[in-house]
C-alpha cells in the first residue's frame, strides 16, 4: 500500500528521500517575519538558499540588521543574507503627512527597529551581490527546483522579473504573503500592508503570469495567536523561548491588542502544507493610485495564473505552525 504525503512516499516498511523545497525568503522582519523565517530554518523539508531584504516594516538598515541578528541568534549564519531595495514607494505616491502616518503605524506594529524583541548584534555582514542578481542567479543554477517567498512589499521581486525575463520560467512557483481580495485591508480599508508600501512592484509581480500562490488576509488575519494563548509553544528550543518573549512583548507593549497574526508564518505553511487552505484561481491587478491605492482586485478565472487563499484550516495551521516551531 502507498500513502503519499508531504514530499516523500511512504512504502510500506521503508521512506523514500525526502525532497527539500528549495526557497528565497524575500523578507522585511518584521515580527511575524521573525516566525516565518525560524520556520523555514527548523523545517526539514526547506532548504533556505538566502535571505533577501526589502524595506517595509521598518527602513531597510533595520529590517537587514534584524535578519542578521536573528540567523546569529539561531546559530544559522551559513545562510547567506543579500540586501535589496527599500521599499515605501509610497512616499512618491502619497503626501508627507500620510506617508508619516504610515510610518507612525508601522512602528506601533513592528517598534522603531521593527521589531518587539531585542536581538544579540550580529557578527556577520550581508553578501556584497544585490537581493535581485541573487535571486536571478539563483533561480537560473536551480531552474524549476526554486521557490520564491516574498513575505514584504514586492520590490525585488519585480525588480528581479523585470531584469530578467526567464525568470517566470526558471522558478518553480511565488508564495506571497499580501493582499486583501474579499477582505478590507489593514493600512487603509482598502491596501494591505505589502501591497500599500509598494502597489506599482505588486501589479507587476502578479501580472506577471507566474504560477502565485497568494496568502492574503482573507486567510491570514483570522489565522492568529491570542494574549491568552501562553501555551501556544510549549518547548524550550531557542525559537521557541525567543517567540514567547516576543508575542509577551507585543501583547505588552499594546494593551489593546489581544490577537498576533500569523501572516507570514502562513505563507512558509503554503509552501509546505498547501491542502490547509482552500485556493481558488483568480486574475489579480493592483490600483496604484488615488484613494484606493494599493487596493488588490480579484477577479475569478479558472484559467488565471494566481491561486488565491480563500478559506484556511486555522486550527490545524496554528498547530503545524507550533509543530514546525518546536522541531
Ligand atoms: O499585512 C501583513 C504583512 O505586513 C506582513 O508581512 C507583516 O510582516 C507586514 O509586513
Ligand atoms: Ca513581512
Amino acid at each position: 500500500m502507498q500513502i503519499c504525503c508531504r514530499r516523500e512516499t511512504l512504502l510500506e516498511g521503508s521512506i523514500v528521500f525526502m525532497e527539500k523545497n528549495k526557497i528565497i525568503l524575500d523578507t522585511d522582519p518584521g515580527n511575524d517575519d521573525l516566525l516565518a523565517i525560524i520556520m523555514a530554518l527548523k523545517s526539514d523539508l526547506i532548504e533556505v538558499r538566502g535571505l533577501t531584504i526589502v524595506g517595509g516594516n521598518a527602513s531597510l538598515e533595520n529590517t537587514t540588521n534584524n535578519a542578521l541578528s536573528l540567523l546569529t541568534y539561531m546559530d544559522r549564519i551559513e545562510v547567506p543574507v543579500y540586501v535589496g531595495d527599500s521599499s515605501a514607494l509610497n512616499e512618491i505616491s502619497t503626501s508627507a503627512e500620510e506617508f508619516d502616518d504610515f510610518k507612525s503605524h508601522r512602528i506601533e506594529i513592528h517598534g522603531e527597529t521593527g521589531l518587539h524583541v531585542p536581538l544579540p548584534k550580529s557578527n556577520i555582514e550581508p553578501k556584497e551581490m544585490h537581493a535581485v542578481d541573487f535571486i536571478i542567479s539563483e533561480a537560473e543554477s536551480n531552474k524549476g527546483a526554486l521557490s520564491l517567498v516574498p513575505i514584504g512589499p514586492l520590490t525585488n521581486i519585480a525588480m528581479a522579473i523585470k531584469k530578467e525575463p526567464n525568470l517566470a520560467n526558471w522558478i518553480q512557483g511565488i508564495h506571497l504573503m499580501g493582499g486583501a481580495i474579499n477582505v478590507p485591508g489593514n493600512v487603509t480599508q482598502y491596501a494591505e500592508f505589502n501591497i500599500y508600501c509598494d502597489p506599482v512592484a505588486a501589479n507587476e509581480v502578479l501580472s506577471s503570469g507566474i504560477k502565485i500562490k497568494l496568502c492574503g488576509l482573507d486567510i491570514t488575519r483570522g489565522t492568529f495567536v491570542e494574549r491568552e494563548d501562553t501555551n501556544w509553544l510549549g518547548g524550550n528550543s531557542l525559537g521557541e523561548q525567543l517567540i514567547r518573549h516576543l508575542l509577551d512583548s507585543v501583547f505588552k507593549k499594546l494593551p489593546d491588542r489581544n490577537r498576533f497574526s500569523l501572516h507570514d508564518p502562513i505563507t512558509v505553511l503554503s509552501v509546505l502544507y498547501p491542502e490547509l487552505i482552500e485556493w481558488e484561481m483568480y486574475d489579480v491587478s493592483v490600483v496604484c493610485s488615488g484613494p484606493n491605492f494599493g487596493q488588490t482586485i480579484g477577479t475569478p478565472n479558472a484559467e488565471g495564473s494566481v491561486a488565491v487563499g480563500v478559506n484556511i484550516d486555522r486550527e490545524l495551521a496554528k498547530l503545524k505552525i507550533s509543530e514546525i516551531l518546536a522541531t
